[in-house]
C-alpha cells in the first residue's frame, strides 16, 4: 500500500470501526480534483454508528489530524475528501514507477500463501471447447494477479482424462479406428483429434441400433480401470494426441500450467476418499450406488459410486480438493469453471464441509458466463463447431490486415500481428464482468478506437513512439514541482491506483477489474495527450513530462503482462 493510502488508513482507523483493510477496500478516487484525491464513504459506517452518512462525515472532518502527507480533509455530502500534499505525491508515485519498473505494482501481499488455481480443464480425446478457452484466460489472469500479491500460485490444468466415456472409445477405436496390425503399433495410427471425435461420434450413432455396445463399452472401462496393458496403452495413447493438441494451443495464448494431473492422477487416492465419507457415515445406497444425500440442503445427491463401482467427476473432485490441502496446503483454491456447473460445485464443497474439513471456506468456484458468437464470419448458425485454433487464426489473420493497412513497413510484422490478434481474443474474454456472457463480434474485438486489447496495445505503442520522438530517456532526477496541470496530476493518480487495482481484483477473481482500469488509465492518457505536449522547449518541463509518459507506458506494460496480453512498442 502506497503511503497516501496507507495514512488516510491510519488516520481513520482510530475514529471508524472498521478494520485496515476494510477501510482501505472503502476508499475511492474522487471522479474530480475538487472533491480531493481520495474520498471515504460514510455510508461503510452508518448503520454500525447508528447516525446519517452526512452528519458521520462532517464530524470526522472536524475532528481528523492532517499533517505532511495529508495536507486537508474536507466533507462534501456523506463523502470525507481527502488532500494531499501534490509534490510529495508526484514524487513518490513517479520514482516509485522508475524504480520498481517491470515489478511496479507487485507487493507482499500474499507473502506465505498460497493459492492453487484449477483452470481450461478441457476433456482430452475431444477438442478444446470456447469454454475452456475462457477458463484458460480468467485462470491464467487470476494466476498472474495473485503472483504480483506475492502468493506462491499453483496452476492446475484438471484434465478430464478419466470416465466411463473412454471405454466407448476404446470400443471404436478398435472396431472403426486405423488398423493397428498394420501400422505396427498405436503410435503410427496417425490418429488426430479429429479422428478421435469422430469415432466418439460414431459410436453414439452405432450404440442406437446396437445397445450392446454399451457393455462392451462398460467392460472395456472396467479393464482400464484394472489396469489391462491394451486398455492402458490405448487411453495413454488418447491422452498423448490430446496434450500435444492443447498444448499448441497453450502455446499461441502464452498460458502455461505448473501441473497436468487430471481426474486419473486420483485413481489410487479414490478409495481412501470414500472410505472416509463412509466412516463419516455420510454416505448412504440409493439404487446400487453410493450416495451423499443431499435433501437436506436443497440438492440432489452426491454420487460417489455407480453400481459397477465406477467412480464419477465429483467423487474425483472430492478426491483432488484433499490431495491439494494435502500437497500445497492451500489459502486459496480457486476454481474457474463455467457457470453451469453451479451445482456440482455446491454439492462437493457440501460433502467437503459434511466431511469437517474447515479449509472449504477458502475453496471458490470462480464462475463464468456463456461465449456466444455474433454472425458472419465463423458464426456457430450454420451449426459448425468453432475450433479454438482456427479462432486464434482468424484473429491474427484480420489484425495482419489492419496492419497491412497502417503500418505496412512496420518490421516484425507477423510476430506484432499475432500479439493483436491473440490479444484481442483474450481481452474480449477479460473486459467485462466474468459472469456476464460474452458476445464474440470480430468488428467489435479488433477496433483501435474500442474498448478493447488492441486499443490498449496501441496506446501503449503511441506512449513508446512519442518516447523515442523526444529522444530523451527518463531519469527520475525531475523538478516535480514543475507538473503542475491538472491533468497531470490526474494521470499520475492512475498510476497510484494500479496496486489497489490488483487487490481488488485479486479479492473477488475479477480480472476486468484489470482490464476496466487499463482503459481508463489509456483514456486519462490520451485526453492528457490531446491538450498537452511532450516536445517543448522547456528542457526541465520536458524532462519532467518523459518521465510522466514513461511511468504510464511502464504501468499500460505491466497491466497488460498480468491480463496475458504482449505489448508491443511499435505497431
Ligand atoms: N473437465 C471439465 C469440463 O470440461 C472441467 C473441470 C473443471 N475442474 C474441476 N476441478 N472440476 O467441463
Amino acid at each position: 500500500m502506497d503511503i497516501f493510502i496507507k495514512n488516510i488508513v491510519d488516520i481513520l482507523k482510530v475514529e471508524v470501526p472498521l478494520s485496515g483493510e476494510e477501510i482501505e477496500g472503502f476508499i475511492e478516487i474522487p471522479p474530480d480534483l475538487e472533491k480531493g484525491d481520495y474520498a471515504f464513504p460514510c455510508f461503510a459506517i452508518a448503520k454500525q454508528l447508528r447516525n446519517a452518512p452526512a452528519k458521520i462525515s462532517a464530524e470526522l472532518a472536524q475532528k481528523l489530524p492532517t499533517g505532511d502527507i495529508i495536507t486537508g480533509i474536507k466533507a462534501i455530502g456523506p463523502y470525507l475528501n481527502f488532500y494531499v500534499s501534490r509534490k510529495m505525491f508526484f514524487k513518490t508515485i513517479l520514482n516509485d514507477v522508475f524504480t520498481e519498473s517491470d515489478s511496479y505494482g507487485c507487493s507482499d501481499l500474499g507473502k506465505g500463501k498460497t493459492a492453487v488455481i484449477d483452470y481450461s480443464s478441457p476433456n482430452i480425446a475431444k477438442h478444446l471447447a470456447v469454454h475452456h478457452l475462457r477458463s484458460a484466460v480468467i485462470g491464467n489472469a487470476i494466476h498472474n494477479i495473485h503472483k504480483t500479491l506475492g502468493y506462491r500460485c499453483v496452476g492446475i490444468n484438471h484434465l478430464g482424462d478419466w470416465g466411463t466415456q473412454f471405454g466407448q472409445l476404446i470400443v471404436a477405436f478398435k472396431r472403426w479406428g486405423p488398423d493397428t496390425k498394420d501400422q505396427g503399433s498405436i503410435q503410427e495410427t496417425g490418429l488426430d483429434i479429429n479422428k478421435l471425435n469422430k469415432l466418439y461420434v460414431q459410436f453414439h450413432k452405432e450404440a442406437k441400433e446396437n445397445p450392446a455396445l454399451e457393455d462392451e463399452a462398460r467392460d472395456w472401462f472396467k479393464k482400464l480401470e484394472n489396469g489391462n496393458e491394451e486398455a492402458r496403452e490405448t487411453w495413454q495413447y488418447f491422452k498423448e494426441i490430446s496434450l500435444s493438441e492443447f498444448e499448441r494451443v497453450y502455446e499461441k495464448l502464452g498460458i502455461t500450467f505448473d501441473s497436468y494431473a487430471g481426474e486419473s492422477f486420483y485413481n489410487d487416492m479414490l478409495d481412501d476418499t470414500v472410505d472416509r465419507i463412509k466412516e463419516a457415515g455420510l454416505s448412504e445406497i440409493s439404487e446400487e450406488a453410493l450416495i451423499v444425500n443431499l435433501e437436506e440442503y436443497d440438492m440432489p445427491p452426491c454420487i460417489l459410486r455407480k453400481k459397477d463401482d465406477a467412480s464419477l467427476y465429483a467423487t474425483r473432485d472430492i478426491c483432488a480438493a484433499e490431495y491439494r490441502k494435502r500437497e500445497y496446503d492451500f489459502d486459496k483454491l480457486i476454481y474457474v469453471v463455467g457457470s453451469e456447473q453451479k451445482l456440482h460445485f455446491n454439492q462437493f464443497f457440501k460433502v467437503l464441509e459434511l466431511m469437517g474439513y474447515e479449509w472449504v471456506s477458502s475453496c471458490e468456484h470462480v464462475d463464468f458466463g456463456l461465449v456466444k458468437f455474433k454472425g458472419g464470419k465463423m458464426s456457430t448458425r450454420e451449426g459448425k463447431v468453432i475450433l479454438l485454433e482456427d479462432l486464434l487464426e482468424e484473429s491474427c489473420k484480420i489484425a495482419m490486415e489492419i496492419i497491412e493497412g497502417k503500418n505496412a513497413e512496420l518490421e516484425n510484422k507477423e510476430e506484432v500481428a499475432n500479439a493483436i490478434g491473440i490479444g484481442a481474443i483474450i481481452f474480449s474474454e477479460l473486459s467485462s464482468k466474468r459472469v456476464k456472457d460474452v458476445l464474440f463480434d470480430w468488428d467489435e474485438i479488433l477496433n483501435f478506437d474500442g474498448e478493447t486489447g488492441p486499443y490498449v496495445q496501441y496506446t501503449h505503442a503511441r506512449l513508446c513512439s512519442v518516447l523515442r520522438k523526444c529522444g530523451e530517456t527518463a531519469t527520475n532526477d525531475i523538478g516535480h514541482d514543475l507538473l503542475k496541470e491538472d491533468d497531470e496530476l490526474l494521470l499520475v493518480k492512475k498510476l497510484e491506483f494500479f496496486q489497489l487495482t490488483l487487490i481488488r481484483a485479486a479479492k473477488s477473481c475479477e480480472p476486468s477489474i484489470v482490464s476496466k482500469y487499463l482503459l481508463d488509465l489509456c483514456s486519462t492518457f490520451n485526453r492528457f495527450y490531446q491538450h498537452h505536449r511532450i516536445l517543448i522547449d522547456d528542457a526541465e518541463l520536458k524532462k519532467a513530462r518523459v518521465l510522466l509518459v514513461d511511468s504510464v507506458r511502464q504501468v499500460i506494460k505491466n497491466g497488460l503482462g498480468i491480463l496475458g496480453l504482449k505489448a508491443p512498442e511499435r505497431m
